[in-house]
């Protein structure tokens, strides 16, 4: 066997089942302070839902956040194993009170303050799905200039995601030979993992909870659908999906083309679903100061841009 040139690369981007489109924008732009920097629609099915993408100035993979809201499907998920279910935003040392603050005066409850692996995690939900603010002092990627947040107290990125499941062992095996992840640290019944230099954006923190009754898979509100993590060339996100499969997990997805990145997707024996992305980029489309104005819409739909993009203002409206 020789040694592999390359592998996954960090974390590309969280699909979050939330509730409306503008509960989304109020949470990820005034709220958490990142950049709206795409609206489409979702690739699957025959019913239109927004998706839509949160980031940095740029959409640089470890920083994206996307969302279907599921709201007026009527679907609703439930949290459990073998799901995502929390995302860690990193933000500067010393800054947890301003969030504290920032939280508190954005009508946001603090759902608990904890500790874990040394660090402080202040913990909020939005639309009943987790999220964290932690401090990371060797964070040191370039955050959007948000109207919302300043820049010395905003997020960096994504700090790590937690995934949690019933059987540890298994999904240690995939981390390591599937993902090219590995473990740097426990903490009770947390073990985080690393992959290439680590860090912001490069980890995962993995919840075992033996008892715990597995969450929806479906797409449905108030649960994270799937995590993606970046992978450098098409070369590379074939040898991972060809090296996973030749462990058995047969189930790794072709190619799909999502406008912006190309996917595959496999269901780790944790039960959540990862997806390995290969990244095409945000500005095809539109130009910088265009990002996230107007609905592309997504291929399976054969009507004009203006009629569904009033069906959707009408269904799910979303106000800048
Ligand atoms: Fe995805």
């Amino acid at each position: 066997m020789t040694e592999r040139s390359s592998s996954i690369q960090g974390l590309h981007h969280i699909t979050l089942c939330t509730a409306t489109a503008q509960g989304d924008v109020d949470f990820f732009v005034k709220v958490m302070g990142q950049r709206f920097i795409k609206q489409t629609l979702f690739y699957d099915g025959k019913i239109p839902i927004y998706h839509l993408y949160f980031s940095d100035a740029d959409g640089t993979p470890g920083t994206v956040m996307t969302t279907f809201p599921m709201r007026r499907t009527g679907l609703v998920g439930r949290k459990g194993s073998g799901q995502f279910t929390a995302i860690a935003y990193s933000v500067p040392p010393g800054s947890l009170d301003f969030w504290r603050e920032h939280f508190r005066r954005n009508g946001i409850a603090i759902a608990g303050e904890s500790e874990r692996f040394g660090e402080k995690y202040l913990r909020v939900a939005h639309a009943g799905i987790d999220f964290e603010v932690v401090e990371d002092p060797t964070d040191q990627r370039k955050p959007w200039k948000s109207d919302y947040v300043p820049e010395r107290y905003a997020v960096r990125g994504f700090h790590n995601w937690t995934v949690t499941v019933r059987e540890q062992e298994d999904m240690d095996t995939f981390m390591h030979e599937a993902w090219s992840f590995r473990r740097t640290l426990t903490d009770g019944l947390f073990t985080r993992y690393e992959v290439a230099e680590g860090g912001g954006g490069k980890r995962i923190d993995i919840l075992h909870a033996p008892d715990l009754r597995q969450g929806t898979w479906t797409v449905a509100e108030g649960i994270v659908h799937h995590g993606a993590f970046d992978v450098p060339d098409y070369d590379t996100q074939m040898r991972v999906k060809l090296e996973t499969e030749g462990m058995g997990f047969t189930d790794f997805s072709d190619r799909k083309n999502r406008g912006y990145f190309e996917s595959t997707y496999v269901r780790t024996p944790g039960g959540a679903m990862f997806e390995a992305t290969k990244s095409l980029g945000f500005k095809m489309d539109e130009t910088e100061e265009e990002l996230g104005t107007d609905l592309k819409i997504s291929p399976q739909f054969d009507v004009s841009h203006e009629e569904l993009k009033a069906f959707m203002q009408k269904e799910d409206p979303i106000h800048l």
